[in-house]
């Protein structure tokens, strides 16, 4: 006698996790397994984050690069814990699906692990954020170790990691030697252990960024790290083409928005100072 066949779980598809009415940790996770790629943004405002979110994006990023885009800074670094709280809790009031990761500043996390977690405690709190993100490896073991002991989801980055840019010195792809890059799958790999939910991986060889996607079990999201990662992230700013400055080959534009509102901003001022506007129906 042939044995029944056995039903085999049905794959979850793309349309079914469009339908998660709440994205947490345990969905990206998910979503890895079923190879559903995740999408994530920046956001710094209500406004911005309320468009993503009815778009459908899975994660949405509180980034210190708001100190860019945000505060016209050069670097992450000048960015406050204050400020990254304010961002953060404009962008949690827009939110309603998707998953809102906050970056933690410079300096509010490498002085000691218990600095790090008074930090993580501020922005979930005081912004009501899902998760925190840090950068960096070993170094910051500890520091996560105890985040994720508090019951906060953490988030690791590595490769070119912006708050240290003046220990790069620039902006060039990281671990294109063998040095770095096994330094890179090592932490990788302790980030995992000691609890982080996910890892960003920025601008890293493709091969590099395939590789670790490949051996850890929780998600990798790549900036500049190749189209193996389990997601994507990019700068809102950047991807809309408000900021026209920044142009690095990993950056796919789908505006032009810098232009398009200038043309609007053009329009008006040619309106007020004709008399156009406001017309009639415009008027009370
Ligand atoms: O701050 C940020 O926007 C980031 C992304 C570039 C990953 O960390």
């Amino acid at each position: 006698m042939s044995a029944a066949p056995t039903a085999q779980p049905m794959q979850r598809t793309a349309e079914d996790f469009r339908k998660v009415r709440k994205v947490t940790t345990h969905t990206l996770q998910e979503m890895k397994q079923a190879k559903i790629k995740i999408a994530m943004l920046t956001a710094y405002d209500y406004s911005l984050a309320r468009i993503l979110d009815d778009a459908g994006i899975d994660v949405i990023l509180v980034g210190d690069s708001a100190s860019n885009v945000m505060a016209g800074h050069e670097t992450t670094l000048p960015i406050t814990l204050d400020q990254m709280i304010y961002h953060a809790a404009s962008v949690v009031r827009a939110v309603r699906r998707a998953l809102v990761v906050v970056d933690l500043p410079f300096g509010s996390y490498q002085g000691n692990s218990k600095e790090a977690l008074n930090s993580a405690i501020r922005i979930m709190k005081e912004a009501g954020a899902h998760a925190v993100k840090l950068e960096g490896g070993r170094e910051v073991k500890d520091s996560v170790e105890r985040i994720v002991a508090a019951g906060v989801p953490v988030m690791g980055h590595l490769g070119l990691t912006p708050q240290s840019i003046y220990k790069f010195g620039t902006y060039v792809v990281r671990a294109t030697e063998e040095t770095e890059a096994n330094r890179l799958r090592e932490d990788a790999k302790l980030l995992e252990q000691v609890g982080c939910f996910a890892v960003v991986l920025e601008k890293i060889p493709a091969t590099l960024g395939a590789e670790v996607t490949q051996q850890l079990r929780i998600p990798t999201i790549g900036i500049g790290a190749g189209a193996a990662c389990d997601g994507q992230v990019l700068v809102l700013h950047d991807m809309l083409g408000i900021n026209q400055e920044f142009k690095p080959r990993f950056l796919r534009r789908y505006l032009n928005l810098y232009d398009t509102i200038r043309e609007a901003v053009c329009r008006y001022c040619d309106d007020v100072k004709q008399g156009n506007f406001p017309a009639p129906h415009e008027q009370y």
